[in-house]
């Protein structure tokens, strides 16, 4: 079994590279089908899309903008601890179908949050598109539109997603081992 070890902890295979782009591809062609001459602007969320976002873009067929935006963190608002502010978004999104492309839904929070920044831009619908989906973890109601693969609560990297920083570059997708 393929492993590696990243920082202090070591991870093994959980899902090759192959069976990512096949799933990648099914979701491509889902968007392709459903939001056929909605003119869609992707907004992918970096840093950990950017792999997924890459892959997805090259099986989407129909006309489309695309557009990145990044999260950053921030101390100061008592109950939740950490709020994400969302930066970037700079295209008119108002009466625009929106698809929010991103690696991991896990509590749900980030979805959520980004989700009411870009409601506020007065877009006509938003899609969400993830990567991974943990669904025993998810805090929120939240209507994912597409994922690729929903996956239990364990920790994982590659693909685009980090542990430290580390372990973005990883074409499969790793589980750690505890
Ligand atoms: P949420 O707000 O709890 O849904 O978390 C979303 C963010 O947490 C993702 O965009 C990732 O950056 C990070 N994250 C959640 N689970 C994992 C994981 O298993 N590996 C790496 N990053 C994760």
């Amino acid at each position: 079994m393929k492993q590696v070890q990243i920082l202090d902890r070591d991870f093994t295979i959980s899902i090759p590279a192959n069976k990512i782009q096949e799933q990648v591809e099914r979701v491509a062609q889902e968007i392709n089908r459903d939001l056929e001459g909605k003119n869609p602007i992707f907004m992918s969320v970096l840093n950990g899309s950017f792999m997924f976002t890459a892959d997805l873009m090259k099986h989407i067929t129909i006309p489309c903008e695309i557009s990145f935006v990044k999260l950053a963190s921030y101390q100061g608002v008592a109950s939740t601890g950490q709020i994400k502010e969302v930066i970037g978004i700079n295209e008119d999104l108002s009466d625009r179908t929106v698809v929010i492309v991103e690696d991991i839904v896990d509590t749900g929070l980030t979805m959520q949050r980004l989700l009411e920044s870009v409601g506020t831009r007065m877009p006509k619908e938003i899609y969400i598109a993830t990567l991974l989906l943990k669904p025993d973890k998810l805090q929120v109601e939240l209507d994912v539109n597409y994922v690729a693969f929903e996956i239990p609560n364990d920790f994982i990297v590659g693909y685009g997603l980090d542990y430290e920083g580390y372990g973005r570059n990883l074409g499969d997708i790793y589980t750690v081992i505890e």
